[in-house]
C-alpha cells in the first residue's frame, strides 16, 4: 500500500499543511523539534488510532486550539482510500473512510498497516512490560484489526473490576458476587486476547529467529510469552495451547487470587499484566544482552511485523523509521534499507542526509521541515 497524501489541521506544531508524496521512498529532513516525528505520528494515529507517544489524544491538538484534523489518501490493491480521524474532545473522536463514518475502530484502522520503528523500539527490551504490551498489541492491531476492539472491551472491563474492588475497601465479608461477575467476563475476554497473542508471538517468531540469524550470523533467538495465568510459554517450541485450556486457567487463577485482589484492591493478574521476553543463546536478553545484541533482535522483530503483514493481508505494510538509522552501525543499516525491498513505501527522518548512500538518495524525495512548514526541497537532488 502507499499514502499519497497527508493533509494536516492543528495537529501537533502544524496549523495546515498538505503533502503530496509521490515515491515510495521518502526522506523528512530537518533539525531537532521541527515536527519530523510529529508528521510520522500523524500517519501511524490512522494505522492504529493511537499515538506513538501521547496517553490522551487531546495532547495531539496544536496548543491553544481546540480540535485536529488528520486526512490521508491511501492506495491500496489499485483502489483510492481517503482516511480521516477529526478530534474534538470532549466528543467522541469521529472517524471516516472514504467520507462514511465509521464506529468501529477496526472498520477504520484495517485500511492502513504501518510498521514503526522509532529509537524508542530500539529500547524495547529494556522497557518496562507496559511497552511490550503496547508494541504487541499494536502489531497484532496492524494484521487483526478486530483485535483493538476486544483489547478495549478487556481494559472496560477490568477498570469496572478495579472500580468495584475500591469499593470493597479490603471487605473480605463483603458480598462478592458482581466481582465473580467481572472475573467470568475478564477470564473470557482476557483469554482470547492471551490465545490471539500466543498464535501472533508463534509465527513471528519463526520469522524473526531466521532474520536475526542472518544479522547475527551465529546466534539463536527465543521468544517467551510470560504470562500470569498460563506461565511462560516458549514459542520457539510446538504451538502451546488452546483457548479452552487458557480460559479455564484463567478462572483458576481469578479464584485463587480473589481474596488478594480485594485486599489490594487492584486486578494484579490477566493479560495487563503479562509480559515478552526474548533470549539470545538461551540467556535472557535483557539482563544479558549487549546494547548492539538487543537492537539486532528489535531490528528482527520488525523485520518480521512487516513480513508477516504481507503474508496475512497480502500488501506491504508503510514502514516509518524515526532517527533509528543514525542509531544502527553499517551492516545494521545496510541490513534494514536492503531488506525493505521496492514495494514498501518507507518513510524516513532524519536531521541531515548525510548518512545515507547516494545511490538510496538518487531515489527518493525529500522534504525539509523548518519553522513549522514543510517544503518539498529538491536541492539534494
Ligand atoms: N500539541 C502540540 N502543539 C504544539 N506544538 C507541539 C505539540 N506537541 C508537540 N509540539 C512541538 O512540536 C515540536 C516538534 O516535535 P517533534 O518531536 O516532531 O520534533 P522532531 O523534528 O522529531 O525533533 P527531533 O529531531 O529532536 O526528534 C516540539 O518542539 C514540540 O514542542
Ligand atoms: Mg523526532
Amino acid at each position: 500500500m502507499f499514502i499519497k497524501s497527508l493533509k494536516l489541521k492543528n495537529f501537533r506544531n502544524y496549523t495546515d499543511i498538505n503533502l503530496d508524496f509521490n515515491s515510495d521512498k521518502i526522506l523528512i529532513i530537518g533539525k531537532n523539534a521541527q515536527g519530523k516525528t510529529n508528521l510520522l505520528e500523524a500517519v501511524y494515529y490512522l494505522s492504529a488510532l493511537d499515538s506513538l507517544r501521547a496517553n490522551n489524544d487531546s495532547d495531539l491538538i496544536k496548543w491553544g486550539e481546540n480540535y485536529c484534523n488528520i486526512k490521508a489518501d491511501i492506495q491500496k490493491f489499485d483502489i483510492n482510500v481517503e482516511l480521516e480521524v477529526n478530534i474534538n474532545p470532549p466528543e467522541r473522536k469521529k472517524l471516516k473512510v472514504n467520507g462514511l463514518n465509521k464506529n468501529k475502530s477496526s472498520e477504520f484502522i484495517s485500511n492502513l498497516s504501518v510498521v514503526c520503528f522509532t529509537v524508542n523500539d530500539l529500547l524495547l527490551l529494556r522497557g518496562t512490560p507496559e511497552d511490550r504490551r503496547k508494541w504487541l498489541d499494536n502489531a497484532i492491531s496492524q494484521i487483526f484489526p478486530a483485535y483493538l476492539e476486544r483489547l478495549t472491551k478487556y481494559n472496560k472491563i477490568k477498570t469496572q473490576k478495579n472500580n468495584y474492588l475500591k469499593n470493597l475497601k479490603g471487605n473480605l465479608q463483603a458480598d462478592t458476587s458482581l466481582l465473580d461477575i467481572w472475573n467470568e467476563q475478564l477470564a473470557i475476554t482476557g483469554s482470547n486476547l492471551i490465545f490471539i497473542r500466543l498464535s501472533f508471538l508463534y509465527e513471528l517468531q519463526k520469522i524473526a529467529s531466521e532474520k536475526h540469524k542472518l544479522i547475527s550470523d551465529t546466534e539463536t533467538l527465543s521468544v517467551f510469552y510470560n504470562s500470569t495465568i498460563i506461565g511462560d510459554i516458549c514459542l520457539n517450541e510446538k504451538f502451546p495451547y488452546g483457548s479452552e485450556y487458557i480460559l479455564e486457567n484463567f478462572k483458576q487463577k481469578l479464584e485463587e487470587k480473589k481474596q488478594e485482589e480485594i485486599i489490594r484492591a487492584q486486578s494484579i493478574i490477566g493479560a495487563h499484566r503479562d509480559d515478552v521476553s526474548f533470549l539470545i543463546n538461551k540467556k535472557d536478553a535483557k539482563k544479558f544482552a549487549s546494547q548492539g545484541q538487543q537492537r539486532t533482535v528489535v531490528l528482527a522483530l520488525k523485520l518480521a511485523e512487516l513480513q508477516l503483514i504481507k503474508e496475512k493481508i497480502n500488501t506491504n505494510a508503510i514502514l516509518l523509521l524515526d532517527d533509528v538509522l543514525a542509531e544502527l552501525d553499517d551492516l545494521r543499516q545496510n541490513f534494514l534499507l536492503d531488506a525493505i525491498g521496492n514495494n514498501t513505501q518507507t518513510i524516513i527522518t532524519s536531521v541531515d542526509t548525510l548518512q545515507f548512500k547516494e545511490e538510496y538518495l538518487k531515489n527518493v524525495e525529500i522534504f525539509e521541515i523548518k519553522d513549522n512548514e514543510v517544503i518539498k526541497n529538491k536541492a539534494f537532488f
